[in-house]
């Protein structure tokens, strides 16, 4: 009795000791995520509302893919350099039926996605119906179809992920800045709009506890970014001069990001006593798209190496590459890739710059490839994480 009592107490010391190792990062090694699902806005939309609403025109995609991909950006998206870094394939978008391949994880994202459903249409206001209870009702029916699909065996199995990957997969989410916008386009002030954020991020936390129910263990959860730094806000919006800070971003709407991720970050720590077993990294997103945004400057778009001559450092942070003219060329009611007739013949009206790498604002919504990269260089070493482990051991 003594014994085994003295074996267990040996047993606990050696237990805390393996757990303070891997806390400092000593003995901690990769988790090896065999895949990713991701759920989120277009910020990390890998095509789901192309597939169901129609594509993201050209120039979208002119930089890495040389075609629409399904991603508002010219390129490549902080989701798809997470993807790289993990020696995963890209995420094929959950809605996409033509050339998807599942078996290292699903995108349930779309572009315009809210956390709370809309009472509103996606023709009335833009926001997408894919809200976040509906990707996870998505995310539901392709975990439980997948393996029975897998079960019967033949040619469909080979495109899905294997059951025990599920658990170990790494789940992503990005989404929460389109639930802020939709009170302001819906006239609401910004108290009404914080007023609200309570019952979004409950609809929040529900669905990560949904999915830890069917056995998702590695949470990986972005902020929201500085949406008063973006041309469409700051355009639409009627923002005096005493709500512009020194960088040109539109107060109200950074102060309302920053209550809805102070909010966030207090949820997160609620979840992770609810759900013992879960590894949830907060990832301050926020900061690094405000840094990269109000030091444009003094970066370009390889992080590790302060840009060598000034045509490649950022430039103009708050201008649209891809746009119609303007202070922000940027008009609501000429997106990037719109086009007209002329003579018979279309043509693209909202053109791309020509050099997307030395800017960051793609087209007014969204950012390039150059800052996409920029942002996953400086999270991906958990310099911006809480805890602040690599996403590579964030398991
Ligand atoms: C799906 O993608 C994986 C990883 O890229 C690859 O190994 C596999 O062969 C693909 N499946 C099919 C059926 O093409
Ligand atoms: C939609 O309407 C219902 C019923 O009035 C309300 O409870 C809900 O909060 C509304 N959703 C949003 C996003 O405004
Ligand atoms: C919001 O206010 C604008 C300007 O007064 C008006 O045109 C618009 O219809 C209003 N929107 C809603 C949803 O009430
Ligand atoms: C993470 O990377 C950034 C950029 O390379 C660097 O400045 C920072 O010191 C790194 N942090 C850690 C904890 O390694």
């Amino acid at each position: 009795m003594e014994l085994h009592y003295l074996g267990s107490v040996l047993f606990s010391l050696l237990m805390c000791m393996t757990l303070v190792r891997s806390e400092a990062g000593v003995s901690k090694s990769s988790c090896r995520f065999p895949a990713i699902f991701n759920f989120g806005d277009s910020n990390s939309d890998t095509g789901g509302l192309s597939a169901a609403f129609g594509q993201a025109p050209s120039p979208n995609g002119e930089t890495y893919f040389h075609t629409p991909s399904g991603r508002f950006s010219d390129g490549r998206l902080v989701i798809d350099f997470i993807a790289e870094s993990l020696g995963l394939p890209y995420l094929s978008a959950f809605l996409d039926s033509l050339g998807s391949n599942f078996s290292h994880g699903a995108n349930f994202a779309t572009a315009g996605s809210t956390i709370r459903p809309q009472n509103t249409t996606i023709s009335q206001s833009g926001y997408s119906p894919i809200s976040l209870d509906v990707q996870f009702v998505q995310f539901s029916d392709f975990q439980r179809r997948s393996q029975k699909i897998r079960k019967q065996g033949g040619l469909f199995g080979t495109f899905l992920p294997k059951e025990e990957d599920f658990s170990r997969a790494l789940y992503t989410f990005d989404i929460g800045q389109n639930d802020l916008t939709a009170g302001y386009k819906l006239n609401l002030s910004t108290e009404q709009v914080k007023a609200y954020v309570p019952d979004v991020l409950s609809q929040f936390t529900n669905v990560m506890k949904g999915v830890y129910g069917q056995g998702g263990r590695s949470f990986w959860v972005h902020n929201t970014g500085p949406v008063g730094c973006l041309p469409y806000i700051l355009d639409r919006y009627l923002i005096t001069a005493a709500q512009v800070d020194k960088h040109g971003c539109a107060n109200p709407f950074n102060d309302v990001a920053q209550y809805f991720n102070r909010r966030l970050k207090e949820a997160v720590a609620q979840l992770r006593k609810e759900l013992p077993l879960a590894a949830i990294t907060y990832v301050d997103v926020y900061s690094v798209k405000y840094t990269l945004i109000s030091q444009a400057k003094k970066y370009g778009k390889f992080l590790a190496d302060p840009p060598n001559s000034d045509s490649s450092r950022f430039e103009d942070p708050l201008v649209a590459c891809c746009g119609h003219g303007g202070k922000y060329n940027y008009n609501r009611y000429i997106k990037c890739g719109s086009k007209k007739k002329v003579n018979g013949r279309e043509i693209i009206i909202a053109k791309s710059c020509g050099n997307p790498t030395v800017k960051i604002n793609w087209d007014g919504v969204h950012f390039t490839e150059a800052a996409n990269k920029w942002i996953f260089d400086s999270i991906a070493n958990g310099s911006f994480s809480d805890p602040p482990n690599p996403l590579k051991m964030s398991c």
